[in-house]
């Protein structure tokens, strides 16, 4: 199967990493510390999580406690008491409800918009072309797919891969929070902007997003480009790779 030019450029970075590698990353990454964080998160990306912010994950759940979910205790027991939802009007269009995949006990949670199509039909997330271009990026800084865990904000595909509606999102993300709150990661990554300012909740654009350490419940969160966004526009893969280095380079300070 032929490479798309994309697939070319992430191949050619990964195999120069790879190479890099014997110097290990102090060498190799030029890891810069977020110029601006907007919220201060210092002891999230080092030692051990603290309390205090599964606390804060706690308090935002707490309003759903009449919900059947909210006592779940792993991934497998929410995602059965989850997977008929019909919250929102998605639950009619939607083939299959994709809730996520991954390592549960993973580190690093990597989050994106919604599912496609190809998710849609299997009930995975990220196995589509962007999620090709996913796994690459992954390796591309020593992360097997299976290694970290993947999910959305929300678990419907949207007809047409539209945007996310608002009343989707408020109906969707207390699945995403309690995921977060069984899974435990130490660094989120958000892929695009919809992922990032519907987690962050704020108005801000992916260029201003991009480059800071922000804070989710004391998980320390970065953003950067969707894959699908990268496969489209190649040029935006040079950014990508310095957000994927940094990212590495949180992981190997904890
Ligand atoms: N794009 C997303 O944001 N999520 C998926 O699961 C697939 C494509």
């Amino acid at each position: 199967m032929s490479k798309t030019p994309s697939e070319h450029d992430l191949a050619a970075e990964l195999e120069r990493f790879v190479k890099e590698q014997a110097a290990r990353f102090g060498d190799v990454i030029s890891y810069v510390p977020a110029k601006a964080p907007v919220s201060e998160a210092p002891a999230a990306a080092a030692g051990p999580q603290p309390s205090i912010a599964i606390g804060l994950l706690e308090e935002k759940l707490q309003v759903h406690r009449n919900e059947p979910w909210y006592t779940a205790k792993t991934l497998e027991e929410l995602e059965s008491k989850i997977n008929q939802c019909q919250k929102c009007r998605l639950g009619e269009t939607r083939t299959k409800f994709v809730f996520g995949v991954g390592n549960p006990n993973a580190k690093v949670m990597v989050i994106g918009e919604a599912p496609g199509a190809d998710e849609d039909k299997q009930g995975e997330p990220f196995v589509g072309r962007a999620g090709q271009l996913l796994n690459k990026m992954l390796a591309a800084v020593e992360f097997k797919r299976e290694e970290v865990y993947i999910a959305n904000i929300l678990k419907s595909r949207p007809p047409n891969n539209r945007d996310p509606k608002p009343d989707e999102v408020e109906a969707c993300e207390p699945y995403l929070w309690k995921q977060i709150s069984i899974v435990k990661p130490k660094i989120i990554l958000c892929l695009g902007r919809i992922a990032g300012t519907n987690l962050l909740k704020m108005n801000e654009s992916l260029g201003r997003m991009r480059g800071q350490v922000f804070d989710f419940c004391g998980i320390s969160v970065i953003v950067t480009y969707h894959p699908a966004a990268l496969l489209r526009n190649p040029d935006w893969k040079h950014g990508a790779w310095e957000d994927l280095k940094k990212m590495r380079r949180m992981y190997e300070e904890l």
